[in-house]
């Protein structure tokens, strides 16, 4: 049975697509098969992972001029690694959405009959809370929250459990927090130590081990349009997702 899991975090630049495009790589590489949905306009997953927008993409399934099985994309560099592509036209599709009646339905709607074609199937969210990831929350079995290494970090995080806890009552009662990721984190600040001890303390048992370090090889992946551990393996950023993507099977064992 494939599990969904959205990627969000109203908050821009918090590590959201980095996280889910060196997750699935790593989860991949571990032998699972993976899905991404890009389900950001900006289409940062999409570019990153090398490929370019299609004519079938996430807005045209959302809509129903495609369905999901027709436009997945393969990488070509690690087997079992599986995309839908985003387009701008996603910034449309909050209206378009809006104006239906089963709106917030669609996401799920979309990935029910490819849902059990993979292991985990990763929605990367844009950073609002708008409908597009209101659909996200609601297709989703579980929530990864990534969260910056910075003074406020828990600060808007209200924000995104308010709304996580709004589905649940209403649309998604079996929506569960997968864990709070905390991303960018430099050994030589000494806050930053102080946040990841403020984040476990307030969110306990739900805040990851595992800790993104913050990686110069990271930020430059995208640009190669390869996940990092095929960029450099041996950096710190791919031994860190490796980590994760491995406590993760733990917790999903
Ligand atoms: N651990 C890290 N080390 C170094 N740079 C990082 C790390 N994580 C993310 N970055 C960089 O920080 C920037 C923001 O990361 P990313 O795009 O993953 O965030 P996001 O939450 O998806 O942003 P948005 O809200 O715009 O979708 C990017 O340039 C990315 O390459
Ligand atoms: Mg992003």
């Amino acid at each position: 049975m494939g599990k969904i899991i959205s990627f969000a975090n109203q908050k821009g630049g918090v590590g959201k697509t980095t996280t889910t495009i060196n997750l699935a790589a790593s989860l991949s590489v571990l032998g699972q098969r993976v899905l991404i949905v890009d389900a950001d306009p900006q289409a940062n997953a999409t570019s990153g992972l090398g490929f370019e927008t299609n004519e079938r993409n996430t807005y045209t399934c959302l809509i129903g001029q495609a369905n999901a099985a027709e436009s997945i994309l393969q990488s070509t560099d690690i087997g079992g690694l599986f995309l839908i592509p985003s387009s701008i036209d996603l910034v449309g599709a909050e209206k378009d959405l809006g104006s239906m009646e089963d709106g917030q339905l669609r996401m799920k709607q979309m990935l029910q009959p490819v849902k059990n074609d993979y292991d985990y199937i990763f929605i990367d969210c844009s950073p609002s809370l708008g409908f597009l990831t209101l659909n996200a929350m609601v297709a989703a079995d579980s929530v990864i929250i990534p969260v910056q290494c910075e003074y406020f970090a828990l600060e808007g995080l209200g924000k995104i459990l308010n709304t996580i806890k709004m589905t649940k009552a209403q649309l998604n009662p079996g929506l569960e927090i997968e864990g709070f990721l905390m991303t960018m984190y430099s050994s030589r600040q000494k806050q930053d130590n102080q946040v990841v001890e403020e984040v476990r303390k307030h969110f306990g048992r739900l805040t990851f081990d595992t800790v993104i370090h913050r990686n110069i090889r990271l930020s430059e992946a995208p640009g190669f349009g390869k996940p990092v551990l095929l960029h450099d393996a041996a950096s710190s950023g791919a031994v860190s997702y490796l980590n994760l993507a491995k406590e993760f099977l733990r917790n999903n064992a």
